[in-house]
C-alpha cells in the first residue's frame, strides 16, 4: 500500500506529465511528496530550474538512484561533482565539445557518415530511422573521438550504447542488459585509456587522448575507471541524439506546410534553428534531474531539509504554460525573439539549465543542435521518401520516448530540385 501522499501511482500512470499535472492540480510549482516511499520535493518552471542548477545549497553527491548510475551514467563522472572539482572536469568537456570548431567537427563527422550511408538507404525497401541513426552515430562518434571500431563491430557497440539510455527506467531483463552493457563498454574503453597512457596508441588531439591524459588541479590523472566513464559520457549521448533525429522526422511528417517552407532554408538559417528548438522543447527525452539539499532552507513556503532529494522537471519546465502559452502546440515562431529573453537559460531546458561552464548543463548542446539542423537538411531537403502505415504513437510512460515503430521510411530517393 502506498503511504499517504505517496505519488508513485500517479508517476507510473502519467510518466513524463506527472510533475506538471500534479503542479497544476495543486496550483503550485513546488511540492513535497513521496515516490516509492522516499520523501522528495518536486519542482517545475524557470525559477525552480535556476534554484536547482545555480544554488550551492544543493549537492549532486548521492543524488542519482543507483539504477541510473549503473546504467546511464556510471559512477564518479562529472554529473556527480560539485564546486571547483566540477568546474575543472567540465572545462575538459567544453574544450572538446564547446561552441564553434569543437562541436562543428563532431557534427561534420556525423554528417559525412550519414551521407555515406544514403546509397544503402536508396537500395533498401525500407529503413527504421531510429535503428539506422543509432549505428551511424556510433560509427561517427567513435571515429571523431579516436576510438577504433571496425565495420563489423558497429552494430554490437551501438546496441550496448543504446542500452545504456534505454535501461535506467526499465525493469527486469531490459534493465540488466543495460548494466551488462556498461560493464562491457567500460572494459573496452578502459583498455584503450591504458594503451594511450602507456604510449602504445597514437590518438593525437582526440577526445580519447584528452580524457586519458586529463589531469586535475593537483596534477593527478583520472582513475582508469573514471576516464572510461567520461569518454562514455561523450559516446553514449551522441548516440542518443538519434532520438532527436527521429522527432525531427516526426515533426517534418506531421507539419507538412512547415516542412515545405523549410525546403527554402539552409541548415544554418534562423528558420531551421527555430524549428529545431521547438523539436527539442516538445520532445519527451530527459525527463528530470535530481540533487540533494546540502544546507537547509525554505523556498516558496516549502521547507528543504538537509539530505532531501529534489527533482526538477525538465519536460514540465519546457511545457510550463506560464512561459510557453499553449505548450502542446508545435509553434517554431515562439523562438523568434528567444535570444532577447532575459530568463532564456532557465526556460528551454531539455539539456539542463544555466550556463554551461558553471552548472551541470549539457556540454553537448551545440553538437546536438548541429546534428538536428543537418537532419532537417537531409530528411527535409535532400531526400524524398514515403512514410508507410505504421504505429507512430508515442507513449509518455516510456523514457526516453520513441514512436512505437521507430519511424519507418520507404521508397527513399534523392530529391529533385
Ligand atoms: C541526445 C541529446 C541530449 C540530451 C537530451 C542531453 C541531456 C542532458 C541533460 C538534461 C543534462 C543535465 C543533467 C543534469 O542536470 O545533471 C546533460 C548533461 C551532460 N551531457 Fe547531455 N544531452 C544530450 C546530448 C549530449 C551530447 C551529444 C553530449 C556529448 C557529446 C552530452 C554530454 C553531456 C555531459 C558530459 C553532461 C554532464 C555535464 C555536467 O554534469 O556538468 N550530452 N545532458
Amino acid at each position: 500500500m502506498p503511504l499517504p501522499d505517496d505519488s508513485t501511482v500517479s508517476l507510473l500512470r502519467e510518466g513524463y506529465a506527472f510533475i506538471g499535472n500534479e503542479a497544476d492540480r495543486r496550483g503550485r510549482d513546488v511540492f513535497a511528496t513521496r515516490l516509492l516511499g522516499v520523501p522528495v520535493i518536486c519542482m517545475r518552471g524557470p525559477e525552480a530550474a535556476r534554484l536547482l542548477y545555480t544554488d550551492d545549497r544543493f549537492t549532486r553527491k548521492a543524488a542519482m538512484p543507483p539504477r541510473v548510475l549503473h546504467t546511464l551514467l556510471g559512477t564518479d563522472g562529472v554529473q556527480t561533482l560539485d564546486g571547483e572539482a566540477h568546474r575543472e572536469r567540465k572545462a575538459m568537456f567544453l574544450d572538446l565539445l564547446g561552441a564553434g570548431q569543437p562541436a562543428d567537427s563532431l557534427v561534420a563527422t556525423v554528417t559525412r557518415h550519414w551521407r555515406e550511408r544514403l546509397p544503402d538507404w536508396e537500395k533498401a525497401t525500407s529503413v527504421v530511422l531510429n535503428d539506422e541513426m543509432g549505428r551511424i552515430l556510433t560509427a561517427a562518434v567513435c571515429e571523431w573521438a579516436g576510438v577504433p571500431l571496425t565495420r563489423e563491430e558497429v552494430a554490437g557497440r551501438a546496441a550496448d550504447l543504446v542500452s545504456l539510455f534505454e535501461s535506467p527506467a526499465a525493469i527486469g531483463p531490459k534493465h540488466w542488459r543495460g548494466r551488462l552493457a556498461r560493464l562491457r563498454l567500460q572494459q573496452w574503453i578502459g583498455e584503450l585509456v591504458e594503451r594511450v597512457r602507456q604510449g602504445g596508441f597514437d590518438a593525437p588531439g582526440t577526445a580519447l587522448e584528452k580524457v586519458a591524459l586529463f589531469t586535475d588541479a593537483d596534477g593527478r590523472r583520472l582513475p582508469k575507471h573514471t576516464a572510461s566513464v567520461e569518454l562514455l559520457n561523450i559516446l553514449r549521448p551522441t548516440v542518443a541524439v538519434a532520438r532527436f533525429v527521429v522527432f525531427v522526422a516526426m515533426a517534418l511528417h506531421s507539419h507538412r506546410r512547415l516542412a515545405e517552407l523549410l525546403r527554402g532554408f539552409e541548415p544554418e538559417s534562423r528558420e531551421v534553428g527555430a524549428f529545431v528548438e521547438e523539436v527539442r522543447r516538445t520532445t519527451p527525452f530527459f525527463p528530470a534531474t535530481t540533487a540533494r539539499v546540502r544546507t537547509p532552507f525554505e523556498w516558496q513556503g516549502v521547507r528543504f531539509p538537509e539530505g532531501r532529494l529534489v527533482v526538477i522537471d525538465l519536460f514540465g519546465t519546457d511545457h510550463d504554460p506560464s512561459t510557453w502559452p499553449r505548450p502542446e502546440e508545435f509553434l517554431p515562431a515562439r523562438f523568434d525573439d528567444f535570444e532577447q529573453r532575459p530568463n532564456r537559460l532557465y526556460e528551454l531546458v531539455p539539456q539542463g539549465a544555466g550556463d554551461h561552464a558553471h552548472t551541470h548543463r549539457c556540454p553537448g548542446e551545440w553538437a546536438t543542435v548541429g546534428i538536428m539542423r543537418q537532419a532537417v537538411q537531409i530528411l527535409g531537403r535532400e531526400l524524398e521518401y514515403d512514410v508507410p502505415a505504421q504505429d507512430l504513437r508515442v507513449s509518455l510512460r516510456r523514457a526516453p520516448a520513441l514512436p512505437r515503430s521507430g519511424f519507418v521510411m520507404s521508397g527513399i530517393r534523392r530529391a529533385e530540385h
